[in-house]
């Protein structure tokens, strides 16, 4: 089976790739590298021993995409490009509507056109907004509050238009909680240009030296410790969901919706102990006021993912802890 992965170069993409080779699928990969560079697919290539076509296209330039549909025979799309910084979204709200939106239009579109009706969506629990309810289900209620949110909220009621209009469709839409680690060899992670919005990545460029301490975004939620708490996932577990998803896809039809997580929540205090055990260095941090946006406790069921897709997480928080700080350490080395 032949899979169009678009964004493949990016953190989730490049992991998901490795497991996609190694379960036996057959790759082709789009990026336009502006948040990604080609040395993580050449570092997919070398821990897999496996060829495939890379394409350096926007999916913005439909006719660009359309010669990836003429010149491949492709089964299904894995659809991870996007812009994602929350941030940056609510300063340039166009930039993410053009880019995320129009986009996966122009996929879709040429999607059907070429008869290409299986797609598995990077979605994410952004989706669900602040909820007050947790563990969060499935069916909890959509609600976003940046403009990164509402494109992926956005997305995703496309999709369910598309398979409502056509039920030959094959959608799985996976929501992911928080990703962090890195592949095992240390060989592929995620690039962060200039300062780190994620804790993960903050944490270990605090541990390496780039920064001086750790800012915790509030000690005053309801929360064991006061700080805020979330569900923390190995990227290669978030990988091994999109090849499970795949599997069940093969011969099913219809429009699924699974939330990727472990359904354990851990506070930051939590992390920063966790870390410091698992590297030997210590986190210097400070108390700063809360995040603006930020909810105080998000955390998945992952039930229905371990029914229908026989999927679990079975990475700890120790061994992401390991992991991130393994890549870290690569990347500040320049080996990769
Ligand atoms: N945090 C800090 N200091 C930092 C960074 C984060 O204290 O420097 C705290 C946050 O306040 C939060 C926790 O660490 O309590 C996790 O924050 P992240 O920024 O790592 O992750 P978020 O849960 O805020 O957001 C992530 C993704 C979003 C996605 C969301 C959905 O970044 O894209 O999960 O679950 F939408």
């Amino acid at each position: 089976m032949s899979v169009l992965v678009t964004g493949g170069a990016g953190y989730i993409g490049s992991h998901t790739c490795v497991e996609l080779l190694e379960a036996g699928y057959d790759i082709i990969v789009i990026d336009h590298f502006q948040q990604s560079n080609i040395q993580s697919l050449n570092h997919v290539k070398q821990l897999t021993n496996k060829e495939f076509k890379i394409y350096h296209i926007d999916l913005i330039n439909k006719d660009h995409l359309e010669t990836v549909f003429l010149e491949n025979s492709i089964d299904a799309v894995i659809h991870f490009a996007s812009l994602k910084s929350v941030g940056e979204s609510v300063h340039f709200p166009l930039k993410y509507y053009q880019n995320n939106i129009v986009g996966t239009l122009n996929l879709i579109a040429l999607m059907q056109q070429y008869h290409v009706k299986k797609l598995v969506f990077s979605s994410s629990a952004t989706v669900y907004g602040n909820t007050q309810e947790v563990p969060i289900k499935e069916n909890a209620v959509l609600q976003t509050i940046n403009p990164y949110g509402r494109t992926k909220l956005i997305i995703e009621e496309m999709l369910r238009d598309i398979y409502t209009s056509d039920n030959s469709w094959s959608i799985t839409i996976l929501r992911y909680f928080n990703p962090i680690g890195a592949h095992e060899s240390g060989l592929i992670g995620e690039h962060t240009d200039g300062i780190p919005n994620n804790l993960m990545p903050y944490i270990t460029q605090v541990a390496i030296g780039k920064r001086k301490e750790l800012r915790i975004f509030g000690s005053d939620y309801p929360t064991k410790d006061g700080t805020g708490i979330r569900d923390y996932l190995h990227v290669m577990d978030l990988a091994n969901g999109h090849v499970k998803s795949l599997n069940k896809m093969k011969d099913s039809k219809g429009l699924f919706t699974y939330n990727l997580g472990t359904g354990k929540g851990y506070s930051v205090l939590e992390i920063i102990q966790v870390f410091e055990k698992a590297t030997g260095v210590n986190i210097p941090y400070r108390i700063v006021e809360r995040r603006h946006g930020d909810s105080a406790v998000c955390y998945a069921d992952p039930s229905k993912a371990l029914k229908d897709l026989e999927w679990a997480a079975k990475r700890d928080i120790f061994d992401m802890c390991v992991d991130a700080w393994r890549w870290e350490k690569n990347l500040n080395a320049s080996k990769v």
